[in-house]
């Protein structure tokens, strides 16, 4: 049977599809959180299921550890496997230079270690995460919750310094309550619109007492696959400095299909 997916689980579905082929029986996988990376653990979990890849995943998130485990991926914790081969998650933004926004999800600091810890990182998206300057996409930034209103007022004034177009920070709430990480942190969006130095914000927001982490990915992505509603997929390696265009079929399983719940 062929997909009935929209347009965007379609473009979802292929970029996930496609960055699978960088996985190699033997590897262990850093496992993203969001609902691209949705699709990737449920078509992974497939591979091994019925293919006989063997794969040792290590979830960014709590949900992300739920959805492998359930699909049949084995598991583990960063610190008993050390360092990864490959990551593979989604993106909230990125620019021509494959630099990232992540976190709208709340799950930026595993993210970003578990990037970190890996040889490669791979994101996966759909066209429209793409842009010319990073900022649209409100800012995430972790916080300890002790004292996070001065920590957000210390970010505002550190921003004074900084070429943004914005300096609005607000408490990402989970109805009436703040949003709490898996870690127990809070989340501040920053609405800065438009992040002329990247690096520099970065490493500026890291210096403030109470930050966390903050949702900038710089020089730690090195291949996005961009998927189409109508099946295509654009990789871009920025190593390489390659782009390659290639058509996935999509065809409907359902054990794959059924609740995607991200
Ligand atoms: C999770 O914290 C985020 O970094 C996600 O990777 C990001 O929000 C992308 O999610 P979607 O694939 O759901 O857009």
């Amino acid at each position: 049977m062929v997909s009935d997916l929209s347009p965007i689980d379609t473009a979802k579905f292929v970029a996930a599809k496609r960055a699978l082929d960088y996985v190699e029986s033997g590897m262990r996988l850093g496992l993203g959180t969001g609902s691209t990376a949705a699709w990737m653990v449920r078509i992974l979990g497939e591979m091994v299921r019925n293919e006989g890849l063997k794969v040792t995943g290590v979830p960014t998130s709590d949900r992300t550890a739920a959805l492998a485990t359930e699909v049949g991926i084995p598991i583990a914790t960063l610190a008993e496997v050390k360092w990864l081969d490959l990551t593979i998650d989604g993106a909230d933004e990125f620019d021509h230079n494959l630099n990232l926004i992540k976190g709208g999800g709340g799950a930026l600091l595993q993210e970003k270690i578990v990037a970190t810890a890996s040889d490669q990182m791979v994101v996966i998206t759909d066209v429209s995460k793409e842009v010319d300057t990073l900022g649209k996409f409100p800012l995430p930034i972790e916080v300890v919750t002790f004292g996070w209103e001065t920590t957000k007022a210390l970010m505002e004034e550190a921003l004074m310094n900084v070429d943004v177009m914005g300096r609005t920070g607000t408490l990402r709430m989970n109805g009436s309550d703040p949003f709490l990480t898996d870690e127990g942190h809070y989340i501040l969006d920053f609405h800065l619109h438009h992040i002329a130095e990247p690096r520099k914000l970065a490493l500026i927001l890291n210096q403030i007492p109470g930050v966390v982490e903050n949702g900038l990915f710089i020089d730690i992505c090195d291949t996005v696959v961009i998927g189409y509603g109508d099946g295509n997929v654009e990789v871009r390696d920025i190593n390489a400095g390659t782009i390659e265009h290639e058509r996935i079929d999509v065809i409907e399983r359902d054990n794959l299909f059924a609740d995607i719940s991200e």
